[in-house]
């Protein structure tokens, strides 16, 4: 299996080579087979596509492209078309708007969310606050940044009455790379909450089997599955929860019918009420493209050849050491393999114990041609706790009028501007983990940083 991997290294992705470039951002995106875009390009030249929203022979066609992604979709995830639809939005956060605008929270309804969870889940909270909703946060324990799952039991627990409560998690944290429990979905349902599995940094690497777990919402961004094509997400949803979304709005193409002398319309069934104007059907065939070729690859030997390597990796941080013996990095989230995935979040050390500022290891990066990702990786919960950011510290330190976030890092004390991510995917491979290596030796016996770094423009 791994000489396939290779194979496809020096073929699909031999621009990565060519260009010099070690890529360890495929939790950002993931990169597309050079396969992919020909197949699409083909697809394209060869047909004429029109407005899937009309009749006519081009608009057939192109509805039939549509058709086909939404089938692929699902099918990918083993979801039955009988319990689940798949809708298409922009990415993973179109996704997550769709539920957070339309999900009937009332007053005294409860929505509850770990601390690991991406920024476009926590903005979810402003729906709830807007309708009256109360928002609870489950917080991760460090160092392994997992959920302490008693204290969520009794949360899942403590509701009572016709309420609608809606629970988050991440099956892949975007930070850490911890994996957690698909069980906690039929945990939840027990208690009647309707669960939402934000899927996005999970699905790359791992197998979502929705005839296993039954999720009400699962967002996902194909580009982070197979690079190609970007501006194209979906919401898989169990049809039953769907129907419990009201829609703030209706516009072309989520209705059958609408009047203006009579301020009426009737929603369109199915996918279609989800998805606001003409979906990116030129790009759609795109995704079914990228299933089809995940599939051929396998998701199961994705994620084995991801884990070994990711293995290698915490253990190139984990042996890193300064002359005088003391660690030269530290890693937030697990130290192994056990229930994560290959994304890495760390911070290089200084010999007195210090973090390095990332903003050193972003110019150390790109001198050796090395993609990955710094500062809070819009996961602000996991890092509060990576970084022991008490409540206390955040609710003190007001962001204030006019301060840059260089001077808030500061007025809060805060050891850096954030961590340092490195994700692995399906072209990964050793070569990419030995560069690795070799950047990450730069940082050994490392007392200062320089001090002309730029100001951080955002975490
Ligand atoms: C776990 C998770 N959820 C949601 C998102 C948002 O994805 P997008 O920016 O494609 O909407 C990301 C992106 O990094 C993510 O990692």
């Amino acid at each position: 299996m791994s000489d396939l991997f290779a194979e496809l290294r020096r073929t699909d992705f031999a621009r990565l080579d060519a260009g010099g470039h070690t890529y360890l951002d495929y939790t950002g995106s993931g990169l597309y087979a050079e396969s992919q875009l020909t197949e699409h390009l083909e697809l394209l030249r060869g047909g004429v596509f029109g407005n899937p929203h009309s009749v006519n022979p081009t608009s057939a066609a192109a509805t039939e492209l549509v058709v086909r992604a939404r089938d692929a979709v699902l099918s990918f995830f083993r979801a039955d078309p009988e319990e689940y639809e798949a809708i298409f939005t922009p990415n993973a956060t179109g996704a997550l708007r769709l539920v957070g605008e339309a999900y009937p929270f009332r007053s005294g309804d409860r929505f509850l969310l770990t601390f690991d969870n991406h920024n476009s889940v926590n903005g979810i909270r402003e729906f709830a606050r807007a309708r009256g909703a109360d928002t609870t946060y489950v917080p991760s324990v460090a160092p392994e940044l997992r959920v302490d799952e008693e204290l969520l039991a009794r949360y899942l627990a403590g509701v009572a009455g016709e309420h609608h409560n809606l629970f988050a998690f991440p099956a892949q944290s975007n930070f850490s790379g911890v994996h957690h429990p698909l069980g906690w979905i039929e945990q939840a349902h027990a208690h009647g909450w309707h669960v939402l599995v934000d899927a996005a940094a999970f699905v790359p690497t791992n197998r979502l089997d929705l005839s296993a777990v039954h999720p009400d919402f699962v967002p996902v961004s194909f580009y982070k599955m197979f690079g190609w094509p970007t501006g194209v997400g979906a919401l898989v949803a169990r049809r039953e929860a769907l129907a419990v979304l009201e829609r703030p709005w209706f516009s072309g193409g989520t209705i059958v019918a609408a009047f203006v002398q009579r301020e009426y319309y009737q929603s369109a069934p199915g996918a279609a009420h989800f998805e606001d104007g003409t979906v990116n059907f030129l790009a759609l065939p795109a995704v079914e493209i990228g299933l089809r070729y995940l599939e051929r690859i396998g998701i199961d030997a994705i994620h084995a050849h991801v884990e070994t390597l990711g293995a290698a990796l915490l253990e190139v941080l984990g042996g890193l050491r300064h002359s005088g013996g003391a660690p030269a990095a530290t890693v937030y989230g697990p130290r192994d393999t056990d229930r994560r995935g290959a994304t890495v979040a760390f911070n290089f050390l200084h010999p007195d114990g210090r973090i390095v500022d990332e903003r050193f290891v972003d110019r150390v990066a790109t001198q050796h041609s090395i993609s990955l990702r710094t500062g809070c990786f819009c996961n602000p919960g996991a890092g509060e706790v990576a970084f022991t950011i008490s409540r206390e510290t955040l609710v003190g330190g007001e962001f204030g009028e006019g301060m840059t976030l260089d001077d808030y890092v500061r007025a809060i004390g805060l050891p850096s501007g954030g961590a340092v991510r490195a994700s692995l995917g399906l072209a990964s491979n050793a070569a990419d983990i030995e560069r690795f290596a070799a950047f990450a030796a730069e940082f050994v016996d490392l007392a200062e940083v320089p001090g002309d770094l730029p100001p951080r423009s955002g975490c």
